[in-house]
């Protein structure tokens, strides 16, 4: 059985939107010289972790735990704390890293307060979610059952999915795993769906990627080999939108394939990435 504890969303969203702040202040502004960057790599050359990185992880995980300190933290760059008080803060301290090493826009600070949930993806479920932009100046948040908004230069606009229901005019983002042998894989599929698709954008922000379906500036978004961190806000906000999310043959998003879309496009998009390999083994 889930969580069945009530927590204060709206707390914890100001917790959330506080603290991405403050780390998207230290990644704009506390950024070195490249040359200082402390670019190591992870599960391939060009898959890659920054000092900002952990730095931006530190100071989430403090400033969190000192307001909230029976909270959890599952991080990317390695913060794993049990949670006694129910809400696990599930982290992605810069998504999108390879975009902010090449000082290319498009990354995101992710903070997501999840509960467990058996049989979601990585049975748990974000309660509170934030996608934080600061070079696009983009702020996505939701809080379950509320909503999901968009906060850009124009104001904060609430957000409701829209878009193509024929996926031969359906624009589609992706993303690729770094190992080649994946890659390789990642790639078939992608250039057997091109030409049932009006195009497809590969931005290089899982986060992004997903909030960009909630906004309708893509009809779906797909991708084999994300983690909890890079999904679990930006699905909350999502489908705080109407966005379905899914993996394959009705199973949640996960590692193996992860799918959102329009409610109208959803088996559509599904049945096609099936055919185009998304779930051949590596
Ligand atoms: C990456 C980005 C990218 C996606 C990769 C992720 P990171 O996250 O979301 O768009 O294609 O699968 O790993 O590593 O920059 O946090």
């Amino acid at each position: 059985m889930g969580d069945v504890r009530v927590h204060d969303t709206a707390a914890l969203l100001e917790i959330a939107l506080q603290v991405a702040r403050e780390a998207g202040e230290l990644l704009v502004h506390g950024r070195p010289d490249d040359a200082d960057l402390g670019v190591d790599t992870k599960t391939s050359s060009t898959d890659v972790v920054t000092e900002m990185d952990r730095r931006s992880e530190q100071l989430i995980v403090a400033a969190i735990k000192a307001a909230r300190p029976q909270d959890g933290f599952l991080g990317e760059e390695g913060a794993v704390t049990q949670s006694t008080s129910g809400i696990t803060w599930v982290i992605d301290p810069i998504d999108g890293t390879v975009n902010y090493l090449y000082r290319y826009p498009v990354w995101a600070v992710s903070i997501a307060a999840c509960v467990s949930a058996p049989g979601m993806a990585e049975d748990m479920k974000a309660i509170v979610g934030v996608v934080h932009a600061p070079l696009l100046h983009e702020t996505w948040s939701a809080r379950e059952g509320h909503g999901s908004f968009l906060r850009d230069s124009l104001g904060e606009h609430r957000l409701s999915v829209r878009g193509e229901d024929r996926l031969a005019h359906a624009l589609i983002a992706t993303g690729f795993a770094y190992e080649e042998h994946k890659r390789r894989i990642h790639g078939q599929t992608a250039a057997a769906l091109l030409p049932r698709v009006r195009d497809i954008r590969r931005p290089g922000s899982a986060a992004l990627d997903i909030c960009n379906v909630a906004a309708g500036r893509v009809d779906g978004y797909y991708e084999r080999g994300t983690h909890a961190w890079d999904r679990a806000a930006a699905a909350l906000i999502a489908r705080e939108a109407g966005v379905v999310l899914g993996g394959a043959h009705g199973a949640p998003e996960s590692v193996d394939l992860a799918i959102a879309t329009n409610p109208a496009l959803f088996s559509q998009l599904h049945d096609a990435l099936i055919e185009c390999g998304a779930t051949s083994s590596y």
